[in-house]
């Protein structure tokens, strides 16, 4: 049986499939082209897909011989599910092992951009630090502020975890109220409520019909002056435009992106500000991580192709 990886991952993953089946890993920088890929796939059993490889119908139905798609990334939104189960391929994901890896993200956004980290980098790279100065980099304070956490799932519990580290009052929204949220100390609210209250908010929410642009210019309006936005979900959760508009005018204090409403693009202007960082889609960007995943996707292919129900199927 032949598998085929879309984009070259960590040798473990791939080495475990290579004891069962032949492998064909796509070795190059540049990214394959759908049609290319749809090519390769013609005589697969079983497919590692990326976050943005779009794996609609057509992409579906090049993989004549498909019986699962593992997508590397605990994200699904890029993968056409209900016509892949449709046609009995098997979908699944890298839930768990990405967790803290990502929330640590998160707080390396809200840190970074709280406290000017990446300007004051800068600023003493370039020779300017003169000495000391009362007014040098003045930033926001992090400890005893409301954390507003959207999306209460394992990423958003785990950057609540770590909000308990820092004194944070946390409320949280959520499709609905999680049962263990006192563990967090968290505090369910509306959505309004929480755009209204918070200090800092950390998007954890996938994308969904639901959640495509529920930050949407009418919600992000409601948010306060000193409020920090960060996001290590999906960029279309965020109508990215009306946030650009707001940092520019100073409405909010700042932002920390890990992802983009039309990613690998950038909203034109957003580089030139100084309240934002942008990083290039690393939440999951450790080496344990990585290996962990590539080691998930592998175990979830030989599942399938040996006749199992693959454990980390998107539909349970
Ligand atoms: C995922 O796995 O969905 C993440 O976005 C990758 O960092």
């Amino acid at each position: 049986m032949k598998v085929f990886i879309t984009y070259k991952i960590p040798e473990s993953g791939i080495n475990l499939l290579k004891e069962k089946f032949d492998v064909d890993v796509y070795e190059g920088e540049k990214f394959l082209t759908k049609q290319e890929m749809m090519e390769r796939l013609k005589d697969a059993d079983a497919v590692v897909t990326q976050l943005r490889d779009p794996v609609d119908k057509e992409f579906i139905d090049a993989g004549k011989k498909l019986k699962i798609i593992a997508n590397y990334a605990v994200g699904f939104n890029n993968i056409d599910v209900e016509y892949a189960k449709q046609k009995g391929i098997y979908v699944t994901n890298t839930p768990d092992v990405l967790t803290e890896a990502t929330a640590d993200i998160a707080w390396a956004l809200i840190l970074a951009v709280a406290r000017k980290i990446i300007p004051a980098d800068k600023f003493t790279r370039e020779g300017k630090f003169e000495g000391w100065k009362p007014n040098l980099f003045l930033g926001y304070e992090i400890y005893g502020k409301t954390l507003g956490i959207i999306g209460m799932g394992r990423i958003g519990k785990a950057v609540a975890r770590r909000a308990m580290g820092f004194g944070m009052k946390i409320i949280y929204h959520n499709r609905k109220r999680v049962e263990d949220d006192y563990k967090y100390n968290a505090k369910y609210v509306d959505l309004e409520t929480l755009l209204k209250e918070s200090d800092y908010i950390s998007i954890n929410a996938p994308l969904t019909n639901e959640t495509y642009h529920l930050l949407n210019k009418e919600r992000l309006s409601l948010l306060k002056k000193n409020a920090i936005l960060v996001n290590t979900a999906r960029g279309p959760i965020i109508d990215e435009k009306a946030l650009y508009e707001l940092l520019k005018d100073g409405k909010i204090a700042g932002a920390g992106f890990d992802v983009y409403e039309n990613e690998p693009e950038i909203t034109k202007g957003l580089e030139k500000l100084d309240n934002v960082v942008l990083l290039p889609h690393i939440g999951s960007a450790t080496y344990e991580t990585r290996e962990k995943m590539s080691i998930m996707v592998a175990e979830n292919i030989i599942d399938a192709l040996e006749g199992k129900i693959p454990r980390n199927l998107v539909w349970k």
